[in-house]
């Protein structure tokens, strides 16, 4: 292969930059060509597209967002449009793609494969919720943003003998919930992974006070339930006072960590070495110690399920 594209698609995430950064500036060290597509899929409809060097990817490593911007493209799921693109794709040479997203770019990238477009999916979401990777970039940015907020609100809840109840992104997955709960020391998390019994939830934080503690904090996966619900429950089912915080944006925005950023630029090296190896159609990805490449078709059926262990010990210490 002589030239690629890169795309991000699908919800932001910190790591993005990074792994632009990554995959361009480790292509052009081994003599490849590097197009940036703008926009994700669409930009391969609206053939908005751009040239990239190793200047282009200067001093973003840091910066959260996409400097190639995002779009979820709904269009993207009808066979005619993804037909458009491929024959783009071969217009301008590109004989290879890299896609950096989550589950739904994964599936547009797929797309492409059977059209004969060679592609490799990078994983990049903050819900870390994707088939044939334990780590996503963006999950420990955004638990980390999450868990500075919630020591703040906890000042607030502390103070006031109060519920906070909070409600954090992971529309299909719990895992933002369950890592920011447990290194907050919530007192209780809800996931979409188990059923929500917020008569239980009552329960556990009417026993809590009982033992003396004033305030607790919940939170609450949006995938689980609404915060708003969770507070009214509370509200007409125990004497406590409970409060809503919804975390929103906050948590797909920001820096990326030092894992994140390191995570992205891994995985930039292994699916340029991929593509270069003659691997591809793969998502690439962490699993155990290492960076691996599975097929999609394989990735779609290799998810990587909750820690039971660590929701049990977050209820187990929250009291
Ligand atoms: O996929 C990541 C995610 O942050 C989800 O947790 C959330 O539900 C969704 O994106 C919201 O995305 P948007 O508002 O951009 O459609």
């Amino acid at each position: 292969i002589n030239k690629i594209g890169v795309l991000t698609s699908g919800g932001d995430a910190p790591g993005m930059n990074a792994a632009i950064r990554g995959v361009t500036r480790y292509a052009i060290e081994k003599g490849l060509e590097v197009t940036g597509i703008i926009r994700g899929y669409e930009g391969l409809l609206s053939h908005e597209i751009m040239p990239l060097n190793r200047r282009s990817v200067g001093a973003i490593i840091h910066r959260g967002g996409t400097m190639l911007r995002t779009a979820r493209c709904l269009e993207f799921l009808e066979e005619e449009t993804q037909k458009k693109a491929a024959d783009y794709i071969r217009e301008q040479e590109m004989d290879a793609l890299v896609v950096i997203g989550g589950d739904g770019s994964m599936r547009g990238a797929q797309a492409l494969s059977r059209l004969g477009i060679p592609t490799i999916v990078i994983p990049g979401t903050i819900d870390n919720d994707m088939g044939g990777t334990e780590y996503t970039v963006g999950f420990d940015t955004a638990v980390n943003t999450v868990l500075e907020s919630v020591n703040k609100i906890r000042d607030t809840a502390f103070s006031h003998d109060r519920v906070a109840v909070i409600e954090v992104m992971g529309r299909h997955a719990g895992f933002i919930a369950l890592y920011a709960g447990m290194a907050a020391g919530a007192e209780a998390v809800l996931v979409p992974e188990h059923e929500v019994s917020l008569e239980d939830l009552c329960t556990h934080l009417n026993e809590s006070h009982r033992m003396k503690k004033m305030s607790s904090i919940v939170i609450v996966a949006e995938g689980a339930a609404k915060g708003a619900d969770v507070v009214d429950y509370i509200k007409g089912h125990t004497y406590l006072e409970p409060t809503l915080t919804v975390l929103g944006y906050v948590q797909r925005g920001g820096s990326p960590s030092a894992k994140d950023a390191i995570m992205a630029s891994l995985f930039a090296e292994k699916a340029i070495d991929s593509l270069l190896a003659g691997t591809y159609n793969c998502v690439i990805g962490q699993i155990g110690e290492r960076i691996v490449a599975t097929p999609y078709t394989e990735a779609e059926r290799l998810h990587f399920p909750l820690d039971e262990n660590m929701y049990r010990l977050v209820l187990a210490l929250g009291r």
